[in-house]
């Protein structure tokens, strides 16, 4: 048998049957869905510039499109869908237009199913595993194969680590750095350990690398990544956490923030607060998903922990910074969740006091525990809660960023806001400011007095001194 050809030797391959054409031709890799999958879409914008594509954000006009899907809520999977059908049109005007998909949904059997029989169209679909196999992949479909659906020996790949994958970065000035994959968690309604397998965590002295270079190259925050970061290294032979991961980054030279999403309450222990407390370059700031104010609902979820247990951890990182920012993710109308385990929901919210919330209407998604479970509440209820949490929420954010009213922030400017002759960035508690300002302070830090608080965001004035 033949051995199977490198990743660059099939780079190379591509690359010189491109390099024939007058232009080269142009990909469009559009990611949807959570910050892991971006970062895969940027590790596939990289491989594709390496064959010699040239990228384009306008999919209608590219000679090939690809689609990292989501597959975390029913309503992602039915835009996919959706903008396939925009995708058929295309193709019927310039039937040499490839279309790819991947990521999530690509590793759901009903999907490629789907795919199979009724969007022949599509040319090529590959699951988060077989992200390394592209190259092979493109090289197989330039040289004449039809369709190449999820076959076997992709889904086998991971031969190359997927994760030490170069990325083509969108931004100058903020990078994320993925540090480990999967989860071992199954939370009942979550398709995410189906889709993406179990946790495997990156070796520290590469993560670190990677880091390092970033700062030398001028990035200004950087962006920890995984399913569930807190159980980082348990799959290591090297004895390492993540708090201990943080300190190794903390110590690399250079002004840069830090910060690291998602952290799963059960995990997030009196270390990882000390951790954040300690590191002067890790932003002020947890994201810690509570998805239930209802101990019943947390045990439904599997979620593993009470509300007791979660409030423990905001009040230890509480007692050394009074006003620390958390924010979370709820997700509303778990199966069979009572008005009394919602009001439960937003009892919390008041007493936590979340800067920002992220939440979902919860949708199901077959092959989870979940799925199998009754439910008696209806869609019209369902929004309807969702309506009050997020006015709740409303009232609680612009009383909170009353407190940082007379402050001064230091803040990464992120560019332009709507807002004319305003621009917008973060501060470490990963709170909205806007100033009017210039756009040369695009990808700095600059410090901001504050003087108002919206519901989304503050607002203040630019100091002179940096
Ligand atoms: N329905 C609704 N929201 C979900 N999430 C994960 N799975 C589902 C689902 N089936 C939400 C959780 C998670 C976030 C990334 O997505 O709140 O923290
Ligand atoms: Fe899904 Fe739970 Fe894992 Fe998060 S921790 S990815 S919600 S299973």
């Amino acid at each position: 048998m033949k051995p199977e050809k490198t990743i660059n030797e099939n780079i190379s391959a591509v690359w010189e049957i491109l390099s024939k054409h007058n232009t080269p031709p142009s990909a469009c890799v559009h990611s949807y869905g959570c910050q892991l999958n971006v970062s895969d879409g940027e590790k596939i914008k990289d491989m594709l510039l390496k064959m010699g594509f040239t990228l384009t954000e306008n999919y209608e006009k590219a000679d090939m499109v690809i689609f990292n899907t989501c597959a975390v809520r029913e309503n992602a999977e039915d835009r996919v869908f959706g903008n396939l059908g925009i995708l058929k049109r295309c193709k019927e005007e310039k039937p040499h237009m490839i279309i790819g998909i991947c990521g999530c949904m690509a590793s759901l059997e009903h999907v490629t199913d789907r795919i199979n029989s009724s969007y022949k169209f599509v040319d090529i679909v590959f699951a988060p595993s077989a992200l390394d196999k592209l190259p092979a992949i493109v090289l197989e479909k330039l040289s004449g194969k039809k369709r190449i659906l999820c076959p076997d020996q992709y889904k086998n790949g991971e031969k190359i680590p997927v994760w030490e994958l170069e990325q083509k970065r969108d931004s100058s000035f903020k990078a994320s750095v993925p540090v480990m994959f999967g989860c071992n968690n199954f939370c009942t309604y979550c398709i995410v350990p189906y889709v993406r397998g179990r946790e495997r965590s990156r070796k520290p002295e590469n993560i670190v690398n990677e880091v390092k270079k970033l700062v030398s190259d001028g990035y200004k925050e950087i962006m920890l990544l995984g399913q569930n970061v807190n159980s980082y290294g348990s799959d290591l032979e090297e004895n390492i956490d993540f708090p201990e991961l943080l300190e190794r980054i903390n110590a690399i030279d250079g002004d840069f923030v830090i910060r690291f999403m998602s952290s799963h309450p059960k995990d997030a222990g009196r270390k990882l607060i000390d951790t954040i407390i300690k590191c002067e370059k890790i932003g002020k700031h947890l994201h810690l998903p509570v998805q239930s104010g209802s101990d019943e609902i947390l045990c439904k979820m599997n979620r593993r922990y009470t509300i007791k247990k979660y409030l423990e951890t905001i009040d230890y990182a509480r007692s050394f910074i009074p006003d620390f920012s958390f924010t979370t993710d709820i997700i509303v109308g778990f199966p069979n969740e009572s008005r009394e385990d919602f009001e439960l929901t937003l009892k919390l919210m008041k007493q936590v006091k979340y800067d920002n919330i992220y939440s979902f209407i919860y949708s199901k998604r077959s092959g989870t525990k979940a799925a199998e479970m009754t439910d008696c509440i209806s869609d019209d209820e369902k929004s309807r809660r969702m309506t009050e949490l997020l006015s709740l929420q409303r009232e609680i954010s612009t009383e909170n960023y009353k407190r940082f009213i007379g402050r001064t922030m230091r803040v990464l400017v992120d560019g332009k806001s709507k807002k004319d002759g305003f621009m917008t960035g973060k501060s470490s508690e990963f709170v909205i400011v806007e100033f009017e300002g210039s756009e040369s302070l695009t990808g700095s830090f600059v410090n901001v007095e504050i003087t108002e608080a919206k519901n989304w965001a503050v607002v203040g004035k630019i100091k002179k001194e940096i």
